[in-house]
């Protein structure tokens, strides 16, 4: 029971949550958000909100009666009242505002600045720095080692040279290695062998058609109907 009674309420307070959201939104940010604020006031963001305008807190959560917010929506007296143009708040969104500050005016924003902070910590919009690397290991292969000791995990043993060549060739080129190009890479006694082996295949017409692939299928290329 209690917990339904809970819930009911926290819904409650959500809706209304929302609800003064989008009074503020509508009536009143044009004036106190982001790009202008007038008298001072900011209403998009719970600290601004509480500091007040020029004249002070404009909001003492808990008590709407003492609130100058209320004072002011209620006000029919030119140039004091607000919104200061446009129709006067209807008594069920001036409730509606006592309410949610009696309820402690948990704010319904998070300010478009603080928003862009949270998106500026994303990152993609963090400096590059540059991880230290263990001499003589490859970049690529300490990230892929520092993944298996956290699991636990030991890289497996080198494959043999025919099936390196054999995976990286379908990798690339979708297609395995001509036995000619098979000859090609065992034969070759050079401590880089691998690696060219690697550039002929990008190097090949093969390379380019296997990728172009994975783009015609976003572009949902058929030959026929598709
Ligand atoms: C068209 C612009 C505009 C809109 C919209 C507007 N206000 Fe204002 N607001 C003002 C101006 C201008 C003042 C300064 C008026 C004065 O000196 O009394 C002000 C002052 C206030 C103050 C007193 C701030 C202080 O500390 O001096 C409060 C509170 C306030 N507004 C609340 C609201 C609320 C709530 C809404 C929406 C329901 C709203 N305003 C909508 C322009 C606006």
């Amino acid at each position: 029971m209690r917990v339904l009674l809970f819930v009911g309420l926290s819904a409650g307070l959500v809706a209304q949550t929302t609800e003064v959201r989008a009074l503020l939104q509508k009536r009143c940010l044009a004036c106190h958000g982001p790009a202008q604020q007038m008298s001072g006031l900011r209403l998009d963001d719970r600290e601004a909100g509480l500091k007040g305008g020029y004249s002070g807190p404009a909001i003492l959560p808990g008590k709407s009666g003492e609130s100058k917010l209320i004072e002011r929506v209620l006000s029919t007296k030119e140039g004091f009242s607000m919104p200061p143009s446009g129709a006067r708040l209807t008594a069920a969104e001036v409730e509606t505002l006592k309410q949610w500050i009696d309820r402690g005016a948990e704010w319904p924003f998070t300010s478009a600045a603080k928003a862009n902070n949270a998106k500026l910590s994303h990152w993609a919009f963090q400096p590059v720095r540059r991880p230290a690397v263990p001499a003589g290991v490859h970049p690529v292969d300490s990230l892929v080692r520092a993944k298996l000791s956290a699991l636990s995990l030991s890289p497996s043993p080198e494959a043999a040279k025919p099936t390196l060549a054999r995976r990286v060739s379908l990798d690339l080129r979708g297609i395995p290695p001509s036995p000619a190009e098979m000859r090609e890479y065992l034969d070759d006694p050079r401590p880089d062998a691998y690696e060219r082996m690697v550039d002929r295949f990008l190097a090949a017409p093969h390379f380019g058609e296997k990728w172009a692939r994975h783009w015609l299928d976003l572009a949902r290329y058929a030959d026929s109907d598709g």
